[in-house]
């Protein structure tokens, strides 16, 4: 319990100083670069240039500004994080400050997860169809039998879920990647492909959409082992099939890119990016003066590391249950049944009893 009671309090000890009118943000992610070695069509990340990304003194500098900000959760991303040759030294200074995950397209997993296994508390890897419209979305062959190897690599290890991301390309296929979940003993969660100006336009069509997102939110309700809330699934069909939008709270997650600027108001809109790092930000004073107020009703975006915290409330004890409390049960179980197994990798093994829980995932 060393880990998760000083985080539960803290965040609980955020939440009420929320209630009286001071932001801070509780989960941050950072993209690590965006270079990658997939070429996904929904992605406008791959197609970027790196600036010179920060080196492992700055990228401490940043998790430092990031627990003075009072950041809880910090989530890596990218382009593809594993593609980092530092990344165990990145994880170890993170875990050392923060519950941290990392989201990855499970390319070098297998090969590379050794390295940082004891310092990653939660693993995403995504895929976004089964085998044939993976690949087609992903843009370059053997990256689905490359991801599952890596689940299966890893599996036992870590609690871990499969990202996947919904796009005109796949949308009959979340109820299968649903059965794959837990075929495999993990856990899913999913996400709506955002069209971002940079990539191809990939949302898919919304009325079909909302057949895909009842039947899943059926699924959750059924036991299926989907991270995301029911609530997630009611906020997305009452805002964009009905008329109760809800409420947007970028303000709870911080993003930095992959030169340590802080991204406003959320990591999709990207308005604004500072000329500074974020070491040099007085982020308690930017977080309370930034024009949040006008987002709140934005609701264009599924993104559950955004949409997830806005809809949280320590007053939904379904909520506090699932989020909270089972997370820090099962995050213990896993961690608990990985030390005992050694550092070699278990294949196909399930955690007993079901998949890990978690809070919202950043990716
Ligand atoms: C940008 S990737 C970075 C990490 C890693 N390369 C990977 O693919 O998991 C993180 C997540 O964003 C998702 N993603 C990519 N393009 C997206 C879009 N246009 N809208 C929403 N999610 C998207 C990916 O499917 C992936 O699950
Ligand atoms: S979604 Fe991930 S794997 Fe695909 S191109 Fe973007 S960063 Fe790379
Ligand atoms: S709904 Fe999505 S795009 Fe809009 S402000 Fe919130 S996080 Fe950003």
């Amino acid at each position: 319990m060393a880990v998760v009671r000083p985080v539960l309090l803290r965040s609980l000890g955020r939440s009420i100083r929320g209630l009286g009118g001071e932001r801070s943000p509780v989960l941050a992610g950072h993209k690590l670069l965006y270079r990658c070695n997939l070429e996904c069509h929904m992605c406008p990340f791959w197609r970027r240039e790196d600036d010179p990304l920060l080196t492992l003194d700055e990228e401490v500098r940043m998790m430092d500004a990031l627990v003075r900000a009072g950041v809880s959760f910090l989530g890596f991303e990218g382009g593809e994080p594993l593609l980092r040759p530092e990344l165990p030294s990145i994880l170890e200074e993170a875990h050392a400050r923060f519950h941290t995950s990392v989201v990855t397209n499970g390319w070098l997993l297998a090969q590379r997860f050794r390295e940082f296994r004891d310092d990653v508390e939660y693993l995403f890897v995504s895929l976004d169809g089964l085998r044939a419209t993976h690949d087609r979305l992903r843009g370059i062959p053997r990256s689905f039998d490359r991801a599952v190897a890596g689940i299966r690599a890893v599996d036992g290890q870590v609690p871990l879920a499969i990202s996947h991301t919904v796009t005109k390309d796949n949308l009959g296929e979340a109820g299968a990647l649903v059965d794959l979940a837990e075929e495999l003993g993990i856990r899913i969660t999913v996400q709506v492909a955002y069209d971002y100006s940079t990539a191809d336009a990939m949302s898919p069509d919304r009325a079909r959409l909302r057949t895909t997102l009842e039947s899943l939110l059926e699924r959750k309700n059924e036991g299926a082992p989907l991270l995301e809330s029911p609530e997630y699934f009611l906020a997305l069909l009452g805002s964009w099939y009905g008329d109760r939008p809800w409420v947007c709270r970028p303000w709870m997650t911080i993003n930095v890119d992959p030169s340590g600027r802080i991204v406003l108001p959320c990591y999709v809109l990207q308005e604004y990016s500072g000329r500074l790092p974020i070491w040099d930000v007085d982020v308690r004073a930017l977080w309370n003066s930034f024009d949040w107020d006008r987002y709140g009703t934005c609701n264009r975006c599924a993104l559950a590391c955004y949409l997830e915290p806005s809809l949280f409330s320590w007053a939904n004890p379904g909520m506090v249950r699932e989020r909270v409390l089972e997370a820090a049960v099962e995050y213990l179980r896993v961690r608990r049944r990985g030390r005992t197994r050694g550092s070699l990798p278990v294949v196909g093994s399930r955690p007993p009893g079901g998949p890990p829980r978690t809070p919202a995932p950043v990716a």
